[in-house]
């Protein structure tokens, strides 16, 4: 199958979006850009549709996916209730970076959701994600572009280089703003609970609902026979093929370690303005103090080991609080929980 990206801009847009709807209505896949990453979408009412998307994502049949959606509307056709604290999350982060996860209607796939009573819902912030779902007309599952288990993409070109030949297109709407993927909250278990932390954080979470909490899937190795609430959280994620360490400490320690430890082909992921402390070669991946400027790079510089051909990767550890705490999960998760502490 011939892959096409296309840039979507002022001109083309009615014939993109035309384009994209004919082929989700048609049953195909269609990989779109949103503010976190970018999606793989399928219309979340069509099980063969969904089940493609995981065929070309490789991904394991028991991780569910996220439903998106363009207005307040079309919510109506995905979740069977909405209760209050819905409504007051929804009225403060939608659109925007926050999937919450909610009790199901029937007719949404149950290849999607996994089989489970519950389906994760989010109205993206991305004009050109919400004009594609309001194009198809109906709700989009979408997980990240990728192979499952790779650094998510945040470009088109990172889905091109992971899914070229596999789908029929890809709409190209720049690079991502948000970089990570969103936060995930389940309004389900009594507690409302972050299942995935994301640049929505707890502390914002907790100006609407002050009695939120973190699940402690989020920075915890889950055991393998262990039934997370998150299903996502059981696989190893966002790993170039290099072996990532995640190293806890100061600038300086972190030099001495690579110095000590370092083999040929070993790249260090580090701060802004840190390269030459470091003796190897170094991708930056933001100021120390700029999480949200990490979260938009890291991705970039996980798939850059692998165009460098790592074999190892040491990364400068971000904090582990506020908003820092979605770069350090997403981190914490590709070095495969592998945390050395100076
Ligand atoms: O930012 C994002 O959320 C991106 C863009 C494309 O919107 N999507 C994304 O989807 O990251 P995905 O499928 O790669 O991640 C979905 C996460 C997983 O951790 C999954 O376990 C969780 O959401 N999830 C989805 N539905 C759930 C449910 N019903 N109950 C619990 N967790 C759920
Ligand atoms: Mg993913």
């Amino acid at each position: 199958m011939e892959t096409k990206i296309i840039a979507i801009n002022s001109e083309n847009r009615s014939e993109v979006l035309a384009q994209a709807e004919s082929l989700l209505t048609g049953g195909e896949v269609v990989a779109i850009p949103t503010e976190t990453v970018y999606g793989l979408a399928a219309n979340a009412f069509d099980d063969a549709a969904v089940q493609k998307r995981y065929d070309v994502k490789k991904r394991p049949a028991d991780n569910p996916t996220i439903v998106h959606i363009s207005d307040l509307i079309m919510l109506k056709s995905v979740v069977a209730e909405l209760p209050p604290d819905a409504v007051a999350l929804a009225k403060v982060f939608w659109p925007g970076p926050l999937t919450i996860v909610l009790n199901k209607l029937p007719e949404i796939s149950e290849t999607a959701t996994c089989g489970l009573a519950t389906v994760g819902v989010r109205m993206p912030e991305n004009a050109v994600a919400r004009d594609i779902i309001a194009a198809a007309g109906v709700p989009l599952a979408a997980p990240s572009a990728n192979i499952s288990g790779g650094p998510s993409p945040t470009t088109a070109r990172h889905v091109y280089d992971d899914l070229n030949g596999k789908i029929p297109l890809i709409i190209d709407g720049g690079p991502c703003q948000v970089g990570i993927e969103s936060t995930v909250i389940t309004l389900t278990t009594g507690v409302p609970t972050i299942l995935r932390p994301g640049m929505i954080s707890l502390e914002d979470i907790r100006t609407v609902l002050p009695g939120a909490v973190l699940s402690d899937d989020v920075l915890k190795k889950p055991r393998a026979d262990e039934k997370t609430q998150s299903p996502g959280t059981k696989y190893e994620h966002y790993s170039p093929r290099a072996n990532v360490t995640l190293i806890r400490g100061s600038l300086e320690d972190f030099a001495a370690f690579v110095k000590e430890n370092a083999a040929a082909d070993t790249y260090a992921i580090c701060f802004d303005g840190e390269e030459d402390a470091i003796e190897i070669p170094s991708i930056s991946y933001g100021p120390a103090d700029a999480p949200d400027i990490q979260a938009r790079k890291l991705f970039s510089v996980l798939r850059a080991a692998d165009y460098f051909s790592a074999s190892d990767v040491f990364v400068r550890a971000p904090r582990d609080d506020g908003d820092s705490l979605a770069v350090y999960n997403r981190l914490l998760r590709a070095s495969g929980f592998q945390v050395v502490t100076l």
